[in-house]
């Protein structure tokens, strides 16, 4: 047996418990993996609340996890090139990456760089794709500034130090407490509350090139006031908004390959781009864990190490 977190109804926190379950059997082209970190994301927050009924119904007992850094216990028939006892890092779609053991289609995982930290490997798949994906919509490079909101949070931290590996300027909208992270990444830092805007134009006095949103609200429209091209302007979660405004939408799914993980954990396990870790939890404290992401003010990844 092993420990996995389940809910079987959808509902707030407190419908999430860790149960023991069956350890799962690798299918074919799949792994068994004994899960070192998972992150915690926004997403599967509001898959439990069931606010994504439609697109992603839950079939309960239901589990919660994408991200997963871990090591291999068992290999299913046609399992490539993993074998027990390999550091190993990726994601799961099945959504059980928060529990003990997982089992992993091959072409999700990738091998863990040593120097990679299982708090940064377990946390790379949903930010470090989505940012990829966000960065590459707006299409950023030398030259250009570039506006994002949420700048601090899991997603927006990886955007900030993506574009400056690209060589664009960025203005990061941020609370106060994010500003010093922020200049350190070589971001200029701007407080979002009444007066944004202006806030904005002083920090990039010859406008906005690009905008990418990660929190939603009103963002998009400060970024089309601000002078910002619709097609440069990428949100991951405004969607009604982006329809309205004909902005781009590109998040994790444009970017979920093996391919982009590996860049992504080259680029942290050489120091260019860090996954800061705000808090790390047991699994039998998983639901303290969502309830500090659902406060919405994370520097970084929340994760469990089950
Ligand atoms: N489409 C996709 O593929 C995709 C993928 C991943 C995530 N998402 C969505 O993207 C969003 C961000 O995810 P995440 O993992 O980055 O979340 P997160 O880590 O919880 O980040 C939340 C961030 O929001 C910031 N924030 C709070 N109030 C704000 C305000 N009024 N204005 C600007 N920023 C504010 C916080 O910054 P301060 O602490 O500085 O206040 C914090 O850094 C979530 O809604 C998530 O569901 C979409």
């Amino acid at each position: 047996m092993a420990r996995a977190v389940r809910f079987d109804q959808y509902g707030g926190i407190e419908v999430l418990y860790v149960a023991d379950v069956d350890v799962p059997a690798p299918a074919r082209g799949e792994v068994l993996v004994a899960v070192r970190a998972a992150s915690v994301n926004p997403g599967e927050s509001a898959m439990r609340q069931g606010y994504l009924a439609d697109l992603y119904p839950a079939s309960f007992p239901s589990g919660q996890g994408s991200d997963l850094a871990g090591v291999v216990t068992q290999t299913g028939e046609e399992s490539g090139t993993f074998a027990p006892g390999d550091e190993v890092l990726g994601w799961t779609d099945a959504r059980t990456s928060h529990a003990q053991y997982v089992s992993v289609p091959v072409d999700h995982l990738i091998h863990k760089p040593a120097n990679l930290s299982w708090e940064a490997a377990g946390s790379l798949y949903v930010v470090g794709a989505t940012a990829y994906a966000a960065v590459r919509a707006v299409g950023a490079g030398p030259g250009d500034t570039v506006g994002v909101s949420g700048a601090a949070g899991g997603v927006g931290s990886v955007v900030v130090q993506l574009l400056r590996v690209r060589g664009a300027e960025v203005v990061g909208i941020a609370s106060p407490a994010n500003h010093a992270w922020l200049r350190a990444k070589g971001a200029t830092p701007v407080e979002y509350g009444p007066g944004l805007a202006q806030r904005v134009r002083e920090a990039a006095p010859s406008g906005l090139d690009a905008f990418i949103d990660t929190f939603g609200k009103d963002y998009l429209e400060l970024a089309i006031d601000l002078g910002v091209a619709p097609e440069r302007i990428d949100t991951i979660i405004a969607f009604e908004a982006a329809g309205r405004l004909g902005t781009k939408t590109e998040g994790s799914s444009a970017a979920a390959s093996a391919d982009v993980l590996s860049e992504l954990a080259e680029l942290v396990s050489s120091g260019r781009v860090e996954i800061p870790v705000a808090a790390t939890y047991p699994l039998d404290r998983v639901r303290e864990a969502y309830e500090e992401l659902e406060r919405r003010h994370t520097h970084g990844k929340i994760v469990l190490l089950p």
